[in-house]
Formats: C-alpha cells, sequence, structure tokens
C-alpha cells in the first residue's frame, strides 16, 4: 500500500524551494504569470487551431504513455499544510476542491482509464489554503491490491472509482466509471465507505448523474455487463432513492454521461461495445494492454428522450452517425426541441487509445412528430472537452460554458488552458497557463446570484518543476489571468473530474 508524506511550509523552506523556486522568489514570479499568458479572441471564423503551450507526453516508443511524465501515478499519499499562495483567494471562496483521477496502485494499468482512483483535495478557508491531500479511494479493489483483476467482475465495491467527486444528501462520493459511489470524508480525505443505495440492482452508477437545480433531486444511471444493460435512477434531495427502472437496450455500451432537461433525459446508446474476451485478456494478461470494451461501429449510435423521472418505456431513439460523446455540456427544451450541447469524439477505444480531439456540437432532437427528428450543427471553437457549467442553470436555459483546450499529439491529449465560451454573444475568452504548464478540467465554483458569476479552477502542472498548483480565475474573466494560484510541493497527475465541497 502508499507510503505517507507530511509537508509543511516550514520543511519546504528548510528545502528551500517550491516549484523549483526559492519561497522569496515565488510572489514575484507568481506576479509575473498573472500578467501574462492571457489570450482573447472570438471564434466564429477560424477552423485550424493550435495550442501555444502544450508538453508533449513522453516518448516511449508507443509504449504506456499513460504511465509516465505527469500522466503516470505517484506512489505517496502526501499531506501538505500551509500552502504558498500567489495572488488573493476569494474570502468567500471557502470550501475543499477536490479532483479524481487515475492512479494504479501497483504502478501499472492497462489504459489510462483503468488505475485505481485517487483524489487530490486542497482545502480553501477565508482566503488562505489550509492543506493539500492525496489519497487512494479504499475501494474493495484497493483492499484486494488495486486493479481490476483484483477481484471479479466489476461493479459493486470492485470499482475503481476513478473519475469524479460529486456532493449529494451531505455525502461527497467518489465515483467510478462502474461501481458504486465511496463517501469520502472531507476533513482528511479518508474513505467513510461504499454507498449501495446509488448502484440500484445492477450495482453500478455513473460518474455523470445530474442534480435537477428545480428540485434538489439526482438523476443518474448506472450500465452493466449483463442485462438490464441500463437502468436510470432517481435520488431525492437526501439521498433516499426515490425510483430505479431498468431502460431496453440491444447490449452492454460504456455509456459515460447523459443529459437533463427540466422536462426530459436524453441517453445516448453509442458503438463502444462490452468485449468479454478483452475483459478476460486484460485481467489474465495485465501486459496485453487490452480493454473491455470494442468500437463497433457496425451497430449503430443512438439518441434517446424520455420524460424527466420517467416512465423508461416512453423511451424513444433516433439514429445518428456513430461517433461518441464522453461528456454533455448543457441541455435545454426549447418548444418542440431538446437542444444538447456535447463534446464529439469521431470515434474512441478504435485502435488508437484515445481520441485525439474532441469537436463542439449543436445536436437538436424535435421530439414533436411521431418520430423524432435529429439535427447537428459544429460549434467552431478549438478543441475542447471536460466542459463544465454553472449547475444552477442545469437542464435549463443556459448561457456559459467553461471547457479544457486540448492539444493532441499522436496517441494522446493534453490539456493546455482554459476556455470561457459566452453562448449569448458567441464570444470565446481564452487562458494559456504557459509554456511546458498543462491543465486539466476547469471546474466552475459559484461566487455570485448570477449564472457565472464565481471562479474557474484547475490543477496545472509545471513540466519544468514538475510541481503542482490549483489556479483560479474569475470565471467571466478567464484571459486576465489568475486572481489566485496555490503552490503545492507535488505534483498532481493529469486526471478527470473535480468537485468543490462547501461547509
Ligand atoms: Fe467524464
Amino acid at each position: 500500500m502508499g507510503d505517507e508524506e507530511h509537508i509543511t511550509r516550514r520543511d519546504l523552506l528548510r528545502r528551500g524551494a517550491i516549484g523549483g523556486l526559492a519561497l522569496g522568489a515565488v510572489g514575484a514570479v507568481g506576479g509575473a504569470l498573472l500578467a501574462a499568458c492571457g489570450s482573447s479572441s472570438t471564434g466564429a471564423t477560424a477552423t485550424t487551431w493550435t495550442s501555444p503551450s502544450t508538453t508533449a507526453p513522453p516518448d516511449t516508443g508507443g509504449a504506456r504513455w499513460w504511465l509516465e511524465g505527469n500522466y503516470g501515478p505517484v506512489k505517496v499519499e502526501t499531506t501538505a499544510t500551509e500552502l504558498a499562495v500567489t495572488g488573493s483567494l476569494p474570502p468567500g471562496l471557502t470550501g475543499l476542491y477536490v479532483r479524481n483521477g487515475s492512479n494504479p496502485l501497483q504502478g501499472v494499468s492497462p489504459h489510462w482509464f483503468l488505475g485505481d482512483g485517487m483524489v487530490h483535495g486542497v482545502r480553501l478557508e477565508a482566503g488562505t489554503a489550509s492543506w493539500y491531500r492525496n489519497r487512494w479511494v479504499r475501494t474493495g479493489l484497493y483492499d484486494h491490491g488495486g486493479g481490476l483483476g483484483a477481484t471479479g467482475a466489476p461493479g459493486g465495491t470492485a470499482t475503481l472509482s476513478n473519475v469524479s467527486v460529486v456532493g449529494h444528501g451531505g455525502a461527497t462520493l467518489s465515483l467510478g466509471e462502474v461501481g458504486i459511489p465511496y463517501a469520502l470524508d472531507t476533513a482528511d480525505l479518508s474513505t467513510v465507505g461504499p454507498m449501495a443505495a446509488y448502484g440500484g440492482t445492477n450495482g453500478n452508477m455513473t460518474a455523470h448523474p445530474k442534480t435537477d437545480p428545480a428540485t434538489g433531486n439526482l438523476h443518474s444511471f448506472g450500465y452493466g455487463f449483463s442485462e438490464p444493460f441500463l437502468e436510470y435512477r432517481v435520488h431525492d434531495a437526501s439521498g433516499a432513492l426515490l425510483s430505479n427502472q431498468p431502460v431496453a437496450l440491444p447490449r452492454s455500451v460504456m455509456m459515460h454521461d447523459f443529459a437533463i432537461t427540466e422536462h426530459d433525459v436524453v441517453f445516448m446508446d453509442f458503438p463502444v461495445v462490452f468485449d468479454l474476451a478483452g475483459a478476460t485478456r486484460m485481467v489474465t494478461d495485465p501486459s496485453s494492454e487490452a480493454v473491455p470494451y470494442r468500437w463497433t461501429p457496425s451497430v449503430g449510435a443512438r439518441l434517446g428522450v424520455m420524460p424527466l423521472g420517467g416512465p423508461t418505456s416512453a423511451i424513444r431513439w433516433v439514429e445518428i452517425e456513430p461517433c461518441y460523446v464522453y461528456h454533455t455540456i448543457n441541455a435545454v427544451r426549447q418548444g418542440g426541441s431538446v437542444v444538447l450541447d456535447v463534446c464529439r469524439l469521431d470515434s474512441t477505444f478504435a485502435p488508437a487509445t484515445l481520441p485525439s480531439a474532441s469537436t463542439r456540437h449543436r445536436w437538436r432532437l424535435d421530439t414533436s412528430g411521431t418520430h423524432l427528428r435529429f439535427a447537428d450543427e459544429v460549434v467552431d471553437v478549438p478543441p475542447a472537452d471536460l466542459p463544465t457549467i454553472d449547475a444552477r442553470s442545469r437542464g435549463t436555459t443556459w448561457r456559459h460554458a467553461w471547457l479544457g483546450e486540448l492539444a493532441s499529439h499522436p496517441g494522446a491529449v493534453s490539456f493546455t488552458g482554459c476556455q470561457h465560451i459566452d453562448m449569448a454573444t458567441g464570444r470565446l475568452d481564452r487562458w494559456q497557463p504557459g509554456a511546458g504548464r498543462t491543465s486539466g478540467e476547469w471546474l466552475f465554483v459559484p461566487g455570485g446570484p448570477g449564472e457565472g458569476e464565481g471562479w474557474v479552477m484547475a490543477f496545472v502542472h509545471d513540466a519544468a518543476t514538475d510541481r503542482s498548483s490549483l489556479v483560479v480565475l474569475d470565471a467571466l474573466q478567464v484571459s486576465a489571468g489568475p486572481v489566485a494560484e496555490v503552490h503545492l510541493p507535488v505534483r498532481v497527475p493529469y486526471g478527470f473530474h473535480a468537485a468543490f465541497v462547501t461547509d
């Protein structure tokens, strides 16, 4: 199991460095960062984008890039206190920023997505950053030594729990692609235990449940490898299960996300098909790099629309061109149509293990007739993914989105800076973290009454120092650069999704 290290600011002073810089120099360097790197543009006409700041993945001769560089796992659990801050943390920004990611306990995994979950948290309090901690999520797999091969079929407590963190019903949940959520203690990021009430009958819950801001209800699904291949669930604001209904699907597919409006649920049945042979090979021969899904466009792709809350028997489907969407941005009902914004990929789990880039699409599903009708519109902005919105506008009329900008490399991707898109004006505002610095998901945290008033934050890794910081931007002025940057004494590997848990 992992070692633990406790680092304080005094230790850093003794070691003489934060991020390779003498502590006394941090303010000046950070100040320069605050003044630099802003950029702003509109994306109305451009069709080709290059990123000014990328860190190429390590050259491993085509081997397991996800185990090296800042994709690679960290080996220890660290506690660092009295963190140095450049700029000014907003005093009202009090709570825990916590981000999940894949960090194989044994140091190896067959795919970037298939390592044991590790959460990284920074506690912000009244203008200070009181601590950083990283902790493996103590799942059933962790307890058996880590990795998907540790037990039988994945599901239930056999979860990597490595994708996201969601606060609901007073609990802070660590979520995986499959399996049940694990509750975390926000005081120290320790694992409280499994939350079976979210797992329905197939023992799986998506990492992307949606909270309906009108009711506080949590809408979710869980896909499985045997029938029922899909279940749709609603939990009330306290976490009590209101309903769990099967959704008829012809096969087991990897369904990473979905969308809700005030009136609708939208499911995405895309051709990433469960592959039993690949799953078996992955477990019996981890060096094979086999994965449990296979891109199978011959089975087609569909979008399904049904009433919010169900019944699932009322779902209607429309066929679309095979593609994959890891992440929806938001959806809204406009008269007889559902308008769904997504980050679209041509494929995934195809022979190349990662997609090259995501493009923004606006999909319109006309539900007014006997049959659904589908229209596809490309939104011309730089490739980006890991979208976040102001969750107060989930499923209803909305205006603002923030995404991590993508730079592609052969067989891999890097997230560079932050994009803010104002859907009302079409204005694209961008911030790049500078040469050799890369980010990931930018999480929106409300800081005022209006949609978009608040901050976005992400871990930014500096290749030169191999350390990370938590960067906080004004959500409506991202090109102005950081309002604050919390310097960490360690690196935070690239990962997936975060939450900000308030007290
Ligand atoms: Fe995701």
